[in-house]
């Protein structure tokens, strides 16, 4: 069984599609880690990440070992991603590692959850169970400004929601997979819900589809 979980930047996709993970023992990815991924090796090479040719190059020979490191999380690689994700060629190369990840979940799991912009439209259309996780942009930044306040004793508000928005746009706006939901998503709007609330209705909605 696959499940599939979108949505854009800090709508708190990572945390239910783990929770999701934990309860029914399924393996998890998040999809996301990968553009990473490509844009931080892009980036400590000084490669500019909307080179198309160096990161089609990068995508096609990453090195999996990066996808641990700390840099993975921060903004600036999070912006970076957004751009090489624009990229036809780095979306190609990523694909397959996405498929079969959801096709062969290791004996002792149940399923595969993942998450990020285009898996209930691209990686897994045939996903039993899609949701799409939103949350205004004000109150995601507000989410970004307090987790970043936390981790590194400061935070700005004004940038971070300029960011949350500059990546929308970007992401909402590519002519390749661009995010946006499914047909057949359940779409979860998080503003006014807690982690909790969330949780147990897509509980539900896995239980329906099994
Ligand atoms: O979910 P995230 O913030 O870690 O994702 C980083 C960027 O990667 C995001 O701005 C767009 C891109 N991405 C994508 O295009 N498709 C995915 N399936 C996952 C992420």
């Amino acid at each position: 069984m696959i499940i599939a979980i979108d949505g854009p930047a800090a709508a708190g996709k990572g945390t239910l599609a783990k929770r999701l993970a934990k309860h029914f023992n399924f393996s998890y990815l998040d999809t996301g880690a990968l553009y990473r991924a490509v844009a931080l090796t892009m980036l400590r090479a000084k490669h500019n990440p909307s080179d198309i040719a160096l990161a089609a190059q990068v995508s096609a020979h990453l090195d999996l070992d990066i996808l641990s490191d700390p840099d993975l999380r921060r903004e600036e690689t999070g912006q970076a991603a957004s751009q090489v994700a624009a990229i036809p060629e780095v979306r190609a190369n990523l694909l397959n590692f996405q498929r079969q990840f959801a096709s062969r979940p290791p004996e002792d799991k149940a399923g595969a959850v993942l998450d990020g912009r285009d898996i209930g439209t691209v990686v897994c259309p045939t996903a039993a169970v899609k949701i799409f996780v939103t949350a205004s942009a004000e109150e995601r930044a507000k989410r970004r400004f307090h987790e970043q306040k936390e981790r590194v004793g400061h935070a700005d508000y004004d940038e971070i929601l300029a960011d949350v928005v500059s990546r929308d746009d970007r992401d909402m706006n590519r002519s390749d997979a661009p995010l946006k939901p499914a047909e057949n998503a359940h779409l979860l709007d998080t503003t006014k819900l807690d982690i909790d609330a969330v949780f147990d209705v897509a509980v539900k909605l896995v239980q329906s589809a099994q």
